[in-house]
């Protein structure tokens, strides 16, 4: 069975995002390629077979590779939960709605023996989290404060550490799912 991992940049203070949906803070940041490097990237989507996301975060992406130009970044199948119609500029984009659950197995069948990537927002993985549908919280924090702005994760869970590494600017943590508090 896949696990369900919510990998994400946050501020220290526990936002993805500020008011207006804009991640400048994180782009500023000195970041560590290096293989071997904990929270790097490449390592972690090597082990992605389904990519999960919301509303908000699927347009901030596709309007960021329209304006510069990208391709669609996943060859992963991709479940948007959304009451909206969009476009979709990849071939394997599903748009979805309702809880979590709904939709287990056909993202478990999408995974395969690889992972669900809970993409953000907060509420959706809280919402995953809800469900019994979230292994793992993995965050990069920023050393930053916004004081407002989307958050990381707006339930009472309890999480209990496992890893804590430094990329760059970043530390990282890894965290496994309790329960709801
Ligand atoms: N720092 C990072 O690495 C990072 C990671 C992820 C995201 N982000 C950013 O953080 C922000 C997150 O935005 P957000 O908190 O608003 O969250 P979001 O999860 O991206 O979007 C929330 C929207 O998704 C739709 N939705 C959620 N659950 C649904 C369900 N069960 N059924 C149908 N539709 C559902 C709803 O939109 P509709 O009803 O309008 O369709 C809802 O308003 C974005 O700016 C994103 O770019 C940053």
């Amino acid at each position: 069975m896949p696990r369900y991992r919510y990998w994400t940049a946050t501020t220290l203070d526990g936002f993805l995002a500020d008011e207006q949906d804009s991640l400048d803070w994180l782009f500023v940041q000195e970041q560590d390629d290096a293989p071997g490097t904990p929270g790097r990237y490449d390592d972690f989507i090597a082990g992605v077979g389904a990519v999960v996301m919301g509303a908000t975060t699927y347009a901030w992406l596709v309007h960021h590779l329209k304006e510069s130009g990208e391709a669609w970044p996943y060859t992963q199948p991709c479940l948007v939960f959304t009451h909206r119609t969009f476009e979709a500029p990849g071939d394997d984009i599903t748009f979805v709605s309702g809880p979590p659950a709904r939709h287990r197995t056909a993202l478990e069948r999408a995974a395969g023996n690889r992972d669900v990537w809970v993409v953000g927002g907060g509420a959706l993985a809280a919402d995953f989290a809800g469900a019994g549908m979230l292994d793992e919280v993995l965050v990069s924090i920023a050393p930053v404060t916004l004081g407002a702005g989307r958050p990381l994760f707006p339930r009472p869970f309890d999480l209990r550490l496992r890893d804590v590494g430094r990329n760059g600017a970043f530390v990282v943590a890894s965290y496994d799912v309790v329960g709801a508090r």
